[in-house]
C-alpha cells in the first residue's frame, strides 16, 4: 500500500511537471524534442568523429587542402574506422557578407563554393562541417560572425548540403551565451536539414548545464595545444562535467593535437586514451596527408575507438590519483568496465586498481583485455590487478566479467 501511494503520487507530480508550461518551459522541451528527433536519426547517439582543420592549419586553408584530406581520411582506412565528419574551421569566408547579407565562401581559397565542397565530401562517404561564431566576428576577425544573421546564415548551410556546425563565441555582445546560442539552435531546426550543433563558448557558463536543450556536443575549456601541460589540464576540467554527457549530449575537451608533433608517442598516447574513455568529439588535428605510421596507429587503435563510440555513452572519470599516478575508469555496455592507468609523473610506477574501486565485486571473475597490446592479460590475482606503466604514460583496459 505505501508503495502504491508513492507510484500514485510520482505519476502525478509528474504530470504536473509536465503540463505546469511556461514559454520558457515549452521553449525547453521544444528544443529538447528537436536534440531528440536528431538523436532518434542517428545525430550524435555517439560521440561525434571526424577531423577538423583548425589545430595544424589555423587560416592556411583551401578547397584543394580540404578535398586532398577528405581522400587520406577513406585512403588511410580512418574514415572505416568511423572518423566522418571533415570540418572546416575558421577562414573559410570572405571578410565581408555580400550585398543581400549572405556568408559567401572566400573566392581565392574556395573558388568552387561550399556546396561543390560538400558534395565532393558526400561523394566520398563522408559528412562536411563548417564553422560560424555567436558574435559580430570570428574569431580570426577574418570573416563576419553570425549574430543577428542565424536563419540565413543556416538556410545557407542546410543548402549547401552542410552537416555540422561549430559555433565559436568571439566579439559577442555581451548577452547570455544561452540566448546566442539558442537563437542558431533555433534556425538549424527550421532549416530542413540534420545538423550537429557543436557548441564551442569555452565552458564560460558551464554549458554542460543548459547546452543539450540546444545543441549536441559544448567546449568546456579554453583553446587546446599541442603540450602535455595542455592536455593534463584540460582533461581535469573536462572531467568535472561527467555526469551530464550522454547519447547526444557530449562535452568536448577539444580536438586532438595527435600528431601535430609537440608530444612524444606515449604522450599522444594518453592523450587519445583519456579523450576516448571521457566520450570526447574524436576530432583529428593533424595533417592526415602526411600522418606518420604512429600517429595512424594510435589515431586507428579501434579497441580504444570503439570505447568511445560504446552504446551506453556514459563517461570515465578520474577516481584516484596519488602523485601523478591516476587511475580514470567508466562503465560499458554488457557491464564491461573500461580503466586507464595513467602515469602523470616522470618516472616508470606501478599503478594498480581493486575490482571493488570500479563496481565490480572481488569475488567476480574478469577477464582483462589490453587496448594497446591487443591482448588479454595474464591474471594472477582475483581481486585487483596492477602494472609498469612508464612515465607520461599510459594502460588502457577493459575488464570483462565472465562470472561471479
Ligand atoms: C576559437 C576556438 C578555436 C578555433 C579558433 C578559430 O579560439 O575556440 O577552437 O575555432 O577560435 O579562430
Amino acid at each position: 500500500m505505501p508503495f502504491l501511494f508513492a507510484a500514485l503520487f510520482h505519476l502525478l507530480w509528474h504530470a504536473h511537471q509536465v503540463t505546469a508550461s511556461s514559454p520558457v518551459n515549452s521553449t525547453h522541451r521544444s528544443q529538447q524534442a528537436y536534440s531528440h528527433s536528431l538523436l532518434a536519426n542517428g545525430v550524435a547517439r555517439t560521440p561525434p568523429m571526424g577531423w577538423n582543420s583548425w589545430n595544424h592549419f589555423h587560416c592556411d586553408i583551401d578547397e584543394k587542402t580540404i578535398k586532398s584530406t577528405a581522400d587520406a581520411i577513406v585512403s588511410t582506412g580512418l574514415a572505416r574506422l568511423g572518423y566522418k565528419y571533415v570540418n572546416l574551421d575558421d577562414c573559410w569566408a570572405e571578410g565581408e557578407r555580400d550585398n543581400v547579407g549572405n556568408l559567401r565562401a572566400k573566392a581565392s581559397t574556395f573558388p568552387s563554393g561550399i556546396k561543390a565542397l560538400a558534395d565532393y565530401v558526400h561523394s566520398k562517404g563522408l559528412k562536411l562541417g563548417i564553422y560560424a561564431d555567436a558574435g559580430k566576428r570570428t574569431c580570426s576577425n577574418k570573416m563576419p560572425g553570425s549574430l543577428g544573421h542565424e536563419y540565413q546564415d543556416a538556410k545557407n548551410f542546410a543548402e549547401w548540403g552542410v552537416d555540422y556546425l561549430k559555433y565559436d563565441n568571439c566579439y559577442n555582445d555581451g548577452s547570455k551565451p544561452q540566448t546566442r546560442y539558442a537563437a542558431m539552435s533555433r534556425a538549424l531546426r527550421n532549416a530542413g536539414r540534420l545538423i550537429l550543433f557543436s557548441l564551442c563558448e569555452w565552458g564560460q557558463e558551464d554549458p554542460a548545464k543548459w547546452a543539450s536543450s540546444y545543441g549536441h556536443s559544448w567546449r568546456t575549456t579554453g583553446d587546446i595545444n599541442d603540450t602535455w601541460a595542455s592536455i593534463t589540464s584540460i582533461a581535469d576540467s573536462n572531467n568535472i562535467w561527467g555526469r551530464y554527457a550522454g547519447p547526444g549530449r557530449w562535452n568536448d575537451p577539444d580536438m586532438l593535437e595527435v600528431g601535430n608533433g609537440g608530444m612524444n608517442i606515449e604522450e599522444y598516447r594518453s592523450h587519445f586514451s583519456i579523450w576516448a574513455l571521457m566520450k570526447a568529439p574524436l576530432l583529428i588535428g593533424c595533417d592526415v596527408r602526411s600522418a606518420s605510421k604512429e600517429t595512424l596507429t594510435i589515431l586507428g587503435n579501434k579497441e580504444v575507438i570503439d570505447v568511445n563510440q560504446d552504446s551506453l555513452g556514459v563517461q570515465g572519470r578520474k577516481i584516484r590519483s596519488n602523485g601523478g599516478l591516476e587511475v580514470w575508469a567508466g562503465p560499458l555496455s554488457g557491464k564491461r568496465v573500461v580503466v586507464v592507468f595513467w602515469n602523470r609523473s616522470q618516472a616508470r610506477a606501478i599503478i594498480s586498481v581493486k575490482w571493488r574501486e570500479i563496481g565490480l565485486s572481488p569475488s567476480t571473475l574478469v577477464a582483462v583485455r589490453d587496448l594497446w597490446k591487443h591482448s588479454f592479460v595474464s591474471m594472477n590475482k582475483r581481486y585487483r590487478m596492477g602494472a609498469y606503466v612508464a612515465g607520461h604514460a599510459c594502460k588502457m583496459y577493459i575488464m570483462i566479467p565472465v562470472r561471479g
